[in-house]
């Protein structure tokens, strides 16, 4: 045997995948083809950053520790291994390549934390029910429901979650009774949606754990835009999660959790008294529009993804 061998390793040297690397990669094996891609992916590129960025083994044992720390801050009503992969922009980069859809389709940004199955509600009811009323400023969300040709869906079923005016959703906060902020609505033939509520606030992703430590260390900034979260499905089309951001959110070009895209921010401008008589807004109020394309489902589009 040759001292060249794989097992009695050169030094590290930049270029082709080094024999530690190609002795890995050969026992990524079994039946599973996707988790060999996946897993041989995954292992490929870890060592790549590791020849790249050459961590000592403190930092390295760090790193693991940090790992452990996240998972023991997970409950069974948080995860901090979503907020972690949220705030690394990873949750919007896998929407990005699970989501693309044909020119005009509306689209996705990630879930969050914060859905919770919601009470039906008639079109154009009130969502906000707690304190929020009296103090926040009032608001009309609206605007139609849509195929990417402009026709109307009848019977989408539209989900809507918020945060209050101080940024807290309802399971955060004792004065919000349970399902405040709120709500889903079913279209009639129009496809026209519209709900009433309070201006949602900019919020701070929750930073008492190990991914807070993460920003603070990195001096980033905790904050989320102030959003609405949407919800649709339709019968004959792709389901669609995402978010309307209020256009004049300071935080829209620094979202903590990268989430902001350009189609989905709309101003909450001051509605005028045309609007006030339509939806049957009392008093100084904010109006929102935001109109939402679904894209067909594969097999309506004739059993191809757009
Ligand atoms: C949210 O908007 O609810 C959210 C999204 C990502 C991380 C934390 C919160
Ligand atoms: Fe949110």
């Amino acid at each position: 045997m040759s001292d060249t061998t794989e097992s009695a390793r050169p030094a590290p040297a930049a270029g082709p995948p080094d024999a530690l690397l190609r002795q890995v990669l050969s026992t990524v094996r079994g039946d599973d083809e996707r988790l060999r891609e996946l897993i041989g992916g995954l292992v490929t590129h870890l060592h790549a950053f590791v020849r790249e960025t050459r961590p000592c083994e403190e930092e390295w044992l760090s790193a693991l520790d940090f790992l452990v720390r996240t998972g023991r801050a997970c409950t069974d009503r948080r995860n901090e291994f979503i907020l972690l992969s949220d705030m690394l922009g990873l949750t919007s980069a896998v929407d990005d390549v699970s989501h693309t859809g044909p020119a005009g389709m509306t689209p996705s940004s990630v879930e969050g934390p914060f859905h919770s199955p919601a009470p039906a509600r008639p079109m154009g009811a009130w969502i906000a029910e707690g304190p929020e009323l009296g103090r926040g400023e009032q608001a009309v969300v609206h605007g139609r429901i849509t195929d990417c040709d402009g026709r109307p869906l009848a019977g989408a079923v539209l989900d809507v979650w918020q945060a209050n005016d101080t940024g807290l959703y309802d399971s955060q906060d004792d004065e919000q009774p349970d399902g405040n902020l709120r709500g889903l609505f079913t279209t009639g033939p129009d496809g026209a949606y519209w709900f009433r509520t309070v201006k949602p606030a900019s919020y701070p992703v929750p930073t008492d754990g190990p991914v807070g430590e993460l920003l603070r260390a990195l001096g980033r900034h905790p904050m989320r835009p102030a959003h609405v979260h949407l919800r649709v499905e339709a019968a004959g089309h792709r389901p669609l999660t995402t978010h309307v951001f209020a256009a004049e959110d300071p935080y829209l070009d620094s979202d903590a959790a990268f989430a902001v895209k350009d189609a989905l921010v709309a101003p909450f401008a001051p509605g005028g008294e045309d609007t006030a008589r339509r939806f049957g807004m009392d008093g100084p109020f904010l109006e929102a529009e935001f109109d939402i394309r679904l894209a067909a489902s594969a097999a309506e589009a004739g059993g191809t993804r757009a």
